[in-house]
């Protein structure tokens, strides 16, 4: 699990509208993740989901009074807005909006949000009227001028009254993710940039046939997130997979082997650090088939070429630069360490990711071992996919910091 919501600060204002229910969810997803969270009411929210439900939570008192009477245990607006890392309101209904926007102060919730320095993650619900009104689209662009305010939806769909249009409230999930996001902004990797490389590529024989491989796409996901959370401003190159984009992080979709290659390379100049967990196919057939294959009486016979090795390439034009730094995976069905030694060498890679595929592919877990170009080998335990990308995130932290590759750079000279 993602180490940057792990003691964080986070005040929960919650406001008066059906998805009230659904910032239950928000809440339990961010205590799992070890965040704090003090939740703020409005009295309208308590019409809709009572204080109970986020106490039992959250393990913390819920706050929906102003003027209530506090004991020393308790916290006033003044301690809530000081301490938070970050204020997320979700439901945001467009009358608290209006009020944020007016710098008004007249309950709990709106006081903190004034009183706080800490950045505000706004998730709107209203009816479609309501949000689409000029008035509340003002006082949108109002907030985020003046505020360091990041609104995720609302999203088109079913709303309280039943019809259906924009106004309702982003999933849970994504609050949580951009939550994440904020709170990973100076994070290990701020500033740098990282492209990550993932899924299998499909190589096509005809219109509706390709040759691929099992890759699930997990780990390259989980390094894009874990170099995201980290504040690393993130492209992920992705081969088919079946995963739901990742918010914050800029996804390109390629299919095959070629047309990664071509992303790749054109990224290159502007990054710091390049991770390929893609499984590029080594082949692909030399011709794809205008039309779709007919079957025959007889057997077929594919003719294969072999694709460009993309490491290797990106190994001949980062010589002497210094950058990016290169992280390479191993995917070996047989003598693991030695063949992936090999491959570090071969691809002059700054780390070396080497994992069993056949565990480790579609697996949400994976035991990887990583080693380096000065030859240090560390063999890590089975462990879920994100952890082993926070573990190669560690290391990719370490690469930034220290000198260069002697091997890339020795290469450069010959
Ligand atoms: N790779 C690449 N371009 C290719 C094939 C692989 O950049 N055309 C990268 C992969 O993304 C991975 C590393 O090279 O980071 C090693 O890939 P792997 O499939 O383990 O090995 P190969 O180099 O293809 O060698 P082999 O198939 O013989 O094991």
């Amino acid at each position: 699990m993602t180490q940057v919501l792990r003691d964080k600060q986070i005040v929960l204002g919650i406001t008066g509208g059906i998805a009230a229910y659904k910032a239950a969810d928000v809440a339990s997803r961010l205590v799992k993740a070890g965040a704090t969270v003090d939740v703020v009411m409005t009295e309208a929210a308590t019409q809709f989901v009572t204080p109970l439900t986020f106490q039992a939570l959250t393990h913390r008192p819920v706050i929906t009074e102003m003027f209530a009477l506090l004991r020393e245990t308790e916290i006033g607006h003044v301690s809530l807005a000081q301490r938070a890392d970050l204020l997320v309101i979700a439901p945001a209904t467009a009358n608290t909006i209006a009020k944020l926007a007016a710098g008004l102060a007249d309950n709990m919730l709106t006081a903190t949000a004034l009183d706080t320095q800490a950045p505000i993650l706004l998730a709107p619900a209203m009816e479609t009227g309501m949000w689409e009104n000029p008035l509340t689209q003002d006082n949108m662009a109002r907030l985020q001028n003046t505020r360091d305010v990041t609104v995720v939806g609302p999203g088109v769909g079913r709303l309280a009254s039943g019809g259906v249009g924009s106004g309702r409230m982003a999933e849970p999930a994504e609050i949580v993710d951009w939550a994440r996001v904020i709170l990973g902004r100076g994070g290990s990797l701020a500033g740098q940039r990282v492209v990550v490389t993932t899924g299998g590529t499909q190589e096509p024989i005809d219109p509706v046939r390709f040759i691929g491989n099992h890759s699930s796409g997990k780990m390259g996901y989980a390094l894009a997130l874990a170099a995201r959370d980290r504040g690393a401003q993130v492209t992920l190159v992705s081969a088919p997979t079946a995963l739901p984009a990742p918010v914050g992080v800029q996804l390109v979709a390629v299919q095959t082997a070629q047309e990664m290659r071509q992303t790749v390379l054109a990224a290159l100049p502007e990054s710091d650090v390049l991770i390929m967990a893609a499984a590029v196919a080594d082949y692909r057939p030399a011709v794809a088939v205008a039309h779709k294959i007919k079957k025959g009486e007889t057997g077929l016979e594919l003719n294969l070429v072999r694709t460009t090795d993309i490491l290797a390439e990106v190994a001949t034009r980062r010589a002497g630069l210094g950058r990016p730094r290169v992280v390479g995976f191993a995917a070996e069905t047989q003598d693991l360490v030695a063949n992936a030694q090999a491959k570090l060498k071969a691809k002059r890679l700054d780390l070396m990711v080497a994992n069993d595929a056949r565990q480790a592919m579609g697996a949400d877990v994976n035991q990887v071992t990583l080693l380096d170009a000065s030859g240090g080998i560390e063999e890590l335990p089975l462990l879920p996919k994100d952890e082993v990308a926070e573990r190669v995130m560690d290391r990719v932290v370490e690469l930034l910091q220290g000198g260069s590759n002697e091997q890339a750079d020795e290469q450069a000279l010959e």
